[in-house]
């Protein structure tokens, strides 16, 4: 077994817990008038207020002390020098070198990577600027006005958050489009009102033998070959890859292969050339702009002390829950429909990194690692979960997330919008208590109709816990600051969880499952080689079809 649910940070945290779970919030923020102002921080334009957190001073001194046992520290030092943290595939995890603008030398293996970053860097403003100003152009001359992302995992989700978040920095020229389902849905209703002779696909694949990927890529280029001449594919098609002998083999020219490198996991890929779709539509300028916007983020998570660090009381606030109080999931609410995809790429980003029960030793683990991540953009969001939040029985942290400024300021939406954004952390702290649903009762001229049988199910108890963070404009550098914040908070987890949240074994495993039943779909008779239940699905599925 792991030794950290015994050691004495964590004994110490158990013991707190205890007190703390007594604390109604509503009271902490009466007693203490400087309570937002000692659990808030600032960061280039961007506020994280924890103070709506079921906390005192001593829980956060008791966290950071769970940090400093881990070695927090230590740990991000080891991870920006390139040391193989990712020992399971003996990799390094250098996804900060990709935003790191000094020209200072990195070695790794031997080789300056700087030096590759900024090769592809270099790469990719060139063939962006070509696509944005439609000098790049198709077999018959036609400027590019499509271009379709095919991709799956870290190949899709950052992109096409990214693309989402930036979108009114977008040319108004291009479209994007995003496939990543192996479901011929995906692709034949993305493409079916394209035209072939404006459309650019990108096969985003850093392994470039991901199943959906390839064959949708092949899909692609098949409805290519129907529709332009001979050899015409080739010039529609480009490659991200860090395996360029695959991208070759599939046909495109070499000059179209965008590099990508083993020391950047997936889903921490933005920064690399997957990010081509985000810099096709916003330029490179604002892609340098969000590149910096992560690496301020990097500078801060390195040089402040860990009780005025972002991601670290991010990290810390999300074990409290998570291992002291039993919360198993974890909203994020973007009150900004640019970031309605953020919350789908946080599940990769947390999920598919800490989603693990096997520490660095290989013990498995005797405390939750990953909660269930999940979300939606707000408002929306309130009328359909927030009940559950409100009334039901579970304990479910929150972050809310705003932006002061709007790219839309139609009529009074963002006011409205925003009054939203705030009047539900507060609801869910505060609670509604049996006076003041008389008092609201009253304003109303109604108190004629209070009962208590009604105040039963009127009233709630709050002492929900939330951050919310609140930028001034979401702007390129503040996605970069925002989407760096995430990556450092899932790495501090991980690293007091003492695992590797670099690989996903499981993933893997699923592939080769896959694998093997689909040759079962097209064989003669019937399957027995599985469960009965199994057997059974694909035997009714044969029957069926
Ligand atoms: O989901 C598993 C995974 O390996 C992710 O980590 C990765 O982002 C995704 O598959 C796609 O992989 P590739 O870029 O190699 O196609």
């Amino acid at each position: 077994m792991s030794h950290l649910a015994q050691s004495p940070a964590w004994k110490a945290l158990e013991a707190h817990q205890k007190i703390v779970a007594q604390f109604h919030m509503r009271e902490l923020f009466k007693k203490d008038p400087c309570r937002f102002e000692k659990f808030s921080l600032h960061l280039n334009g961007m506020l994280l207020d924890y103070s709506k957190n079921l906390i005192n001073e001593e829980t956060m001194q008791l966290l950071l002390a769970l940090a400093e046992q881990a070695g927090v520290k230590r740990w991000a030092e080891k991870m920006f020098s390139g040391e193989k943290i990712n020992t399971t595939e003996k990799r390094a995890a250098l996804h900060t070198a990709l935003r790191n603008p000094s020209r200072k030398p990195l070695d790794l293996d031997g080789k300056d990577i700087m030096r590759e970053v900024q090769r592809n860097l270099d790469h990719m403003r060139r063939f962006s600027d070509a696509v944005r100003s439609g000098n790049a152009v198709g077999h018959s001359g036609k400027s590019f006005t499509d271009v379709v992302n095919i991709g799956i995992g870290g190949s899709y989700l950052g992109p096409l958050m990214a693309s989402e978040a930036l979108k009114p920095y977008g040319s108004p020229y291009l479209r994007l489009h995003f496939v990543s389902n192996v479901d011929g849905t995906h692709l034949a209703e993305t493409i079916k009102p394209l035209n072939p002779e404006s459309t650019l696909f990108i096969i985003a694949s850093k392994s470039f033998t991901t199943q959906e990927t390839m064959l949708n890529a092949n899909s692609a280029r098949q409805w290519l070959l129907a529709r332009l001449p001979g050899e015409a594919a080739a010039g529609h098609c480009v490659a991200i890859t860090a395996n360029p002998k695959e991208a070759t083999k599939f046909g495109i020219p070499a000059n179209h292969v965008f590099e990508m490198w083993d020391w950047v996991g997936g889903r921490y890929s933005l920064w690399s050339a997957i990010g081509l779709p985000v810099a096709i539509s916003v330029g490179m300028d604002n892609f340098n702009e969000l590149l910096a916007g992560a690496n301020l983020m990097d500078e801060h998570f390195l040089s402040a002390p860990l009780a005025r660090n972002m991601p670290v009381i991010l990290a810390l606030l999300g074990i409290w829950y998570n291992n002291f109080f039993g919360a198993d999931t974890y909203a994020v609410l973007p009150y900004d429909q640019y970031l309605r995809y953020l919350p789908v790429y946080l599940q990769q980003l947390e999920m598919e990194s800490n989603g693990k029960r096997i520490d660095r030793a290989g013990e498995p683990v005797d405390y939750a690692t990953a909660p269930v991540i999940w979300g939606e953009a707000g408002t929306s969001g309130q009328h359909t979960f927030y009940q559950l939040m409100y009334q039901g029985t579970r304990l479910i942290p929150a972050d809310f997330l705003a932006s002061c400024e709007t790219h839309n300021p139609l009529n009074e939406h963002h006011a409205v919008l925003l009054s939203h954004f705030f009047a539900q952390s507060e609801a869910l702290m505060q609670g509604r208590t049996e006076s003041e649903l008389k008092a609201d009762l009253d304003a109303q001229g109604a108190i004629g109709e209070y009962s208590e049988q009604r105040a039963k199910h009127e009233t709630f108890p709050g002492n929900q816990p939330s951050n919310s963070i609140l930028f001034k404009k979401l702007d390129p550098k503040t996605l970069g600051l925002l989407i760096a914040l995430y990556e450092h908070k899932v790495f501090v987890e991980g690293v007091i969880w003492n695992i590797n949240s670099f690989d996903q074994w499981g993933v893997e495993a699923g592939k080769r499952l896959a694998a093997r039943i689909r040759s079962e779909l097209t064989s003669n008779g019937k399957t027995g080689s599985h469960d009965a239940s199994t057997n059974g699905l694909i035997n009714c599925y044969k029957l069926y079809k």
